[in-house]
């Protein structure tokens, strides 16, 4: 399954969808690295790991969101892509775009959904008190953060954790589950159901 992760910065979920996919066995073949941001420093990994990149620089289109997707919508196109993979990718997308590519975008959200959607969740889950956090691998529907849920994992928020330690536990679990959320969808393992994704043969 052609797949494109897009990203705008670091890429360390990317690569490690890339480090997966680099099993011929992997249901994936990541195909394209598209960034929103010609200085992300994911492309630079993603070139030296010999995997196609592009940039669609969302700066030019000042504001004219359905523009800067059509120019994303045509490099896809391009690459012959069949699922969308999100990874840091800090853009909001139209719900025309998540229509058009419904079922086939994926999504990682650095908590426990619905808990902490948008920016800075380890911040809010350390103010909040609670004493579980984690992430979140999710088909994306047209709310911010929202749809159906394929894959969540859970660390504990620990006595005098900084934002940037809970960022690193929660990163760890982040490289675990969203290749293994990747391979299912692109197996053809996910199935909707009421609004809510079942994934075939797991527990
Ligand atoms: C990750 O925490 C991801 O969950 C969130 O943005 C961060 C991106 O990190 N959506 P990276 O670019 O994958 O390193």
């Amino acid at each position: 399954t052609r797949t494109a992760i897009l990203i705008s910065g670091r890429g360390s979920n990317m690569a490690a969808l890339l480090a997966a996919a680099r099993d011929p066995a992997y249901p994936a073949e990541i195909a394209l690295v598209l960034s929103n941001r010609a200085d992300a420093a994911g492309l630079a990994h993603a070139a030296a790991a010999g995997v196609p990149t592009a940039v669609v620089e969302s700066r030019g289109f000042r504001g004219d969101r359905a523009g800067f997707e059509a120019a994303m919508q045509q490099v896809l196109d391009g690459h012959r892509i069949d699922l969308v993979a999100l990874a840091g990718f800090l853009r909001v997308l139209t719900p025309g775009f998540v229509e058009r590519w419904a079922g086939r975008l994926v999504n990682i959200h650095p908590s426990l959904l619905p808990a902490f959607p948008g920016l800075e969740t380890h911040e809010r889950a350390i103010a909040a008190g609670v004493r579980l956090h984690g992430c979140t691998v999710h088909l994306v529907s047209a709310g911010v953060d929202e749809g159906p849920i394929l894959v969540q994992a859970a660390v504990p928020v620990l006595p005098g954790d900084t934002p940037e330690a809970l960022a690193a536990r929660v990163l760890a679990e982040e490289h675990r589950i969203y290749p293994a959320a990747l391979a299912w969808l692109a197996a053809g393992r996910v199935r909707l159901e009421g609004g809510r994704a079942l994934v075939e043969g797991a527990a």
